[in-house]
Formats: C-alpha cells, sequence, structure tokens
C-alpha cells in the first residue's frame, strides 16, 4: 500500500535545492510522485508529493528534512498548487456551454468537460486517460486530427443515452514548440442552442436595447419608456439631435416588438415628392409613365406585420402629409392608379431632429398629422446631456474596432479622456464613434493619447494646407475640376498621415476598393 505525503518547503534560494530534496527522499526510499518548484525573489517554494509505503515513517522523514540547509519551513498541503490548477480549469471548461474534448498523441481523452460528456453519453462517468475508441460514441474525425488535418463547423448527429443531438464540431491538431502534433481537441456547438441564440442576437442590421450602451438617467429613462411601448400597436415618434440614436431606437423598438415582420425603413429627405409617394404607397401596373408593367407593392404593403419607419418626417411634403394622415386614420392603402383597398397592419415610427412643434406653427406641418404621431413621443438625450456615457462609449467602440482592426487592446490616455469630455459633441455619439475609430487607426500604441483625438476643426487642420479658393479660377474652371483637386488633395494628405491604403480608406470614411479605384483614376499626380 502507498501512502502519501504533500508539502511545501520555503527555502532561501541558492543553488542545488532539488538536488539536496532528490537525494534526500532516495536515501529515504521515498518516492516524488509530483515536484514543482517557484522561485520568487530570494525564496524557493518547493511543492511536493512524497509517496512511500505503509511502512513509511513519516515524522522521521520530516525530522530529516529539516535537516537541510537553508531550509526555512516546512508545511503539509492539502492539495498542491498543480491540482488546483487542474480544478480550476475544470470548472471553467465545465461552465461553457460547448462541448470539449481534447485527447492526447495516444488518442486517449486528456480534458472533457461536462456539455461534451453529455453530448457523448458519458455523464459522470471518469473518461480521462480512457481511448476515445472505447467511448460509445468513438470520433474518428478527432483521431485523424493526429495525423494533422483539421474540420470546421461540421455537422454532426448523434443518438446517446442523453438524447439525440446535433451539433457543429470543429477539431484541429494540437503541436509543440517544435511543431509536432501532441495531440487533438474538438468542440461542439449544439445546434438547437445556435438556433436559440440566432433569434436572441438579432439578424443583421437589427438592434435590441441591449446594443444602445449608457448609464445616464437620461438614456435609461428614454429605454424604460421605449420598452414599455415597444409591445403595443401605438404609432411613436422619436425626436433628438443628428447622431443621437433615433434609428437605434426604432429598430429596438421593432425587435422588442416581436412583429412578425421586416423593420422598413424609408428617409422622407433622400427622395423627391413622386418618389417618396410610389416607394410609400406603391402603384398598380400602367399607373404613370416609366411605372413597372405589374405594379409594385408599397413600402406599407412591403411591411406587412413588421414596423415602417419614417426618418426625418418633417421633409414629408404637405400633400404627402395629408395621404398619411388617411393612412393612420383608417388603417388602409391604395396603390397609386389603383382602387383595391390594402389593409396595413405595419406599426409606424417616426424621427425626426426637427421641432415638429415649432414646424406646425410655421404651418410647414400639419396640425393633425402632429397629433397622430406625436402620441408616445421619445427624446433621444443629446451626448452632453450625458457625459457619464462617454467613457462606456468609447470602450464599446474600441472593443468592437480593435477586434476589427485586428488590433491589440487599446484605451485613452487620462488627457484624451479629459478632452472628449470638454468637447460639445454636436455630431452626438456618431461623431464620437468618428473620433474614436480615428484615433485608434492613428495610434501605433495600445495607449491612445490625446494628440490622435481631432475633435471638429481639429480633423481638417491634421489634413494640413486645405487648397487654396482662388475666386478668379471659381469663376473659370468648372466645379468637377475644382472638386477633383480638394479630392486628389485630401486623399494624398491622407495617404500621408497613415501607414497603408487601407487606413487611408478608413481615415477618409470610404472603402479600400473606392480609394484604390480613386488612386487609379489620379494615378502619377497623387504622390
Ligand atoms: N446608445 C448607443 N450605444 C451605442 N451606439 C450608439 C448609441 N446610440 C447611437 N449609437 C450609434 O451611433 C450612430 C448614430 O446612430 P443613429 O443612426 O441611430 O442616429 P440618428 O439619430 O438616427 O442620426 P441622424 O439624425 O443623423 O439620422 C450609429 O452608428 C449607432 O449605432
Ligand atoms: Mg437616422
Amino acid at each position: 500500500m502507498k501512502s502519501n505525503l504533500k508539502l511545501q518547503l520555503i527555502f532561501t534560494d541558492r543553488v542545488g535545492i532539488a538536488a539536496d530534496v532528490a537525494s534526500l527522499l532516495s536515501r529515504q526510499g521515498v518516492n516524488i510522485a509530483f515536484f514543482e518548484m517557484d522561485v520568487r525573489a530570494d525564496q524557493a517554494i518547493i511543492y511536493l508529493d512524497a509517496e512511500g509505503s505503509q511502512d513509511t515513517d513519516w515524522e522521521f522523514f520530516l525530522d530529516q528534512l529539516r535537516t537541510l540547509a537553508d531550509l526555512k519551513e516546512v508545511s503539509t498541503i492539502e492539495t498542491l498548487p498543480q491540482e488546483e490548477r487542474a480544478k480550476r480549469l475544470q470548472v471553467a471548461l465545465d461552465s461553457i456551454g460547448d462541448g470539449i474534448l481534447g485527447i492526447d498523441s495516444q488518442g486517449n481523452v486528456a480534458i472533457i468537460n461536462r456539455v461534451a460528456k453529455h453530448i457523448l453519453g458519458c455523464d459522470g462517468r471518469e473518461v480521462t486517460g480512457t481511448n476515445i475508441r472505447e467511448l460509445d460514441q468513438a470520433d474518428q474525425r478527432l483521431e485523424k486530427c493526429l495525423t494533422g488535418e483539421s474540420f470546421t463547423n461540421v455537422k454532426k448527429n448523434l443518438i446517446a443515452p442523453g438524447g439525440r443531438f446535433q451539433f457543429l464540431a470543429t477539431g484541429k491538431p494540437i503541436r509543440d514548440a517544435a511543431g509536432r502534433i501532441v495531440g487533438a481537441v474538438e468542440i461542439m456547438k449544439d445546434m438547437e442552442e445556435l438556433k436559440e441564440l440566432s433569434t436572441v442576437v438579432a439578424p443583421s442590421g437589427q438592434f435590441s436595447f441591449s446594443d444602445m450602451i449608457g448609464r445616464s438617467p437620461a438614456l435609461t429613462e428614454a429605454i424604460t419608456f421605449a420598452q414599455k411601448i415597444a409591445r403595443t400597436d401605438a404609432v411613436v415618434s422619436i425626436y433628438g439631435e443628428s447622431g443621437t440614436g433615433k434609428e437605434l431606437f426604432a429598430s429596438a423598438i421593432h425587435t422588442e416588438s416581436g412583429r412578425n415582420g421586416p423593420f422598413v425603413p424609408i428617409n422622407c429627405a433622400a427622395l423627391p415628392e413622386n418618389l417618396l409617394e410610389s416607394e410609400l404607397f406603391g402603384y398598380v401596373g400602367g399607373a404613370f409613365s416609366g411605372a413597372q408593367k405589374d405594379g409594385k407593392a408599397g413600402l406599407f404593403e412591403v411591411a406587412g406585420k413588421g414596423t415602417l419607419f419614417l426618418d426625418e418626417i418633417a421633409e414629408m411634403p404637405l400633400p404627402l402629409q395629408a395621404k398619411m394622415l388617411r393612412v393612420l386614420q383608417e388603417k388602409k392603402v391604395r396603390r397609386i392608379g389603383g382602387s383595391k383597398e390594402i389593409p396595413v397592419n405595419a406599426r409606424i415610427i417616426t424621427a425626426t431632429n426637427k421641432n415638429l412643434a415649432e414646424m406646425v406653427e410655421k404651418k410647414l406641418f400639419r396640425e393633425d398629422l402632429y397629433y397622430r404621431i406625436c402620441v408616445f413621443p421619445i427624446y433621444a438625450p443629446p451626448l452632453r446631456e450625458r457625459q457619464e456615457d462617454i467613457s462606456l462609449l468609447v470602450e464599446h467602440f474600441l472593443f468592437h474596432l480593435n477586434s476589427r482592426l485586428e488590433k491589440n487592446w487599446q484605451s485613452l490616455a487620462p488627457e484624451a479622456m479629459e478632452k472628449l469630455l470638454r468637447y460639445p459633441w454636436p455630431g452626438n455619439i456618431r461623431e464620437l464613434k468618428n473620433v474614436i475609430e480615428r484615433a485608434a487607426i492613428l495610434s501605433d500604441s495600445p495607449r491612445i493619447e490625446s494628440e490622435y483625438i481631432l475633435l471638429g476643426k481639429e480633423v481638417g487642420r491634421a489634413i494640413q494646407g486645405t487648397p487654396e479658393i482662388d475666386t478668379g479660377e471659381l469663376a473659370t474652371t468648372p466645379l468637377p475640376t475644382l472638386i477633383e483637386r480638394w479630392e486628389k488633395h485630401y486623399i494624398s494628405a491622407a495617404l500621408k498621415q497613415t501607414r497603408s491604403k487601407r487606413q487611408a480608406a478608413r481615415f477618409l470614411g470610404i472603402t479600400h476598393t473606392a480609394l484604390i479605384n480613386r488612386l487609379k483614376k489620379y494615378g502619377p499626380d497623387l504622390d
């Protein structure tokens, strides 16, 4: 029978401690089951699992140990650091929702977590050390990874004692520093869970309230109110300055409403009156010249039971406002040129950065429509009214940017943050997002200094030497030529400021391809 003693020994550090301990143990006929040495400052701490027999006199053994030179302290311990690490790792692995299975180079199970055990039908059993061929659900694909193969998101179906499992499996070999394969690991993602997740993580372009960053009373009040009315059919109007997140609010209300239909945004300022009308209401075949032969559904129809978001509603021409009012009253639309009445089931959300009440007074907006749409007004507060949200937003934007730009984790220097807090943010969150993006691109260090925080006019100044405007030239040179000259100037300045074309494109707020096309167009003119 074996008998073990776990010990912690603290020495004053010197050369040869490990050898001294090892030779003493061998003289005492005691094996080393585990040995770890940790040197800190002038101390050497040894963790030891001594393995003797049932006849080992541990008291005598400890007395012998105490004779070792420079030993300051001996104590028995319950768990070795290695055991603690293994336990911590196991707890971490078990709390993950994906199955994780790791094997060594012989195909023996080296690590397995709770979910993988459940999927493979070996809950509660100790399978570490068992060859995977001996498991009920042999995993040949994973074994193949030991030859250097890997696989990504392979659909697997398993019927295990715990039920039927459908999951996406990804496996790859594990290599040591010399590149030799020392094992393989497989991650299993439960498809049911993935499906659930895909409904929580709204479809791309659709947001939820959890995407709205900020803890200020002004924002939380607005969110609480919006959440309250989200599930009703009420018309909602969102008012706020440019860049305060009006569209984000509208999209989050739609997501929260659980409506069975799309979120359809339309910007009333972006289209001329007649086009806006045909977009909104649709038309029947042959309604006007240039119309599609079979007619076209309007956005009220397209939105179905979803949400129609009328952005910049203040820009809607008065005649269309009258039509809009009728739709809201009768809950029906008629396509242009048609007579059939189509029921409107879509929820209407409007947004504006104009003071509609003032516009009503000036007769620029219909009073009756104003009262129809302003039943539940939501005020998207400007950033200067919620300074406390700035640091949270910065962190949020940096997190996303850093993973997108594949940069090291960046944060702001205190002076840079102070600079942000002093600024009045006329462009609100959109402006803050742009400022942070520019800073993250320009700064090479993980600490962004205030010189990279370019606010308002500083952006223009950073790109120095705006081309001079010569009024004589203005009269003689066609506008497109002038615009080209300015464009060339800014592109070449951006190229000088940044280290790559990709960075320059981001700096200019255009796509990489758009920049490449311009470089091709201007060619050698650009230095
Ligand atoms: N609370 C927030 N948390 C995180 N991002 C936000 C928040 N509010 C707005 N944003 C982001 O700021 C940008 C501007 O938001 P959005 O387009 O919704 O503003 P807007 O009020 O509709 O602006 P505009 O009046 O110019 O149309 C978007 O990129 C949006 O994702
Ligand atoms: Mg908007």
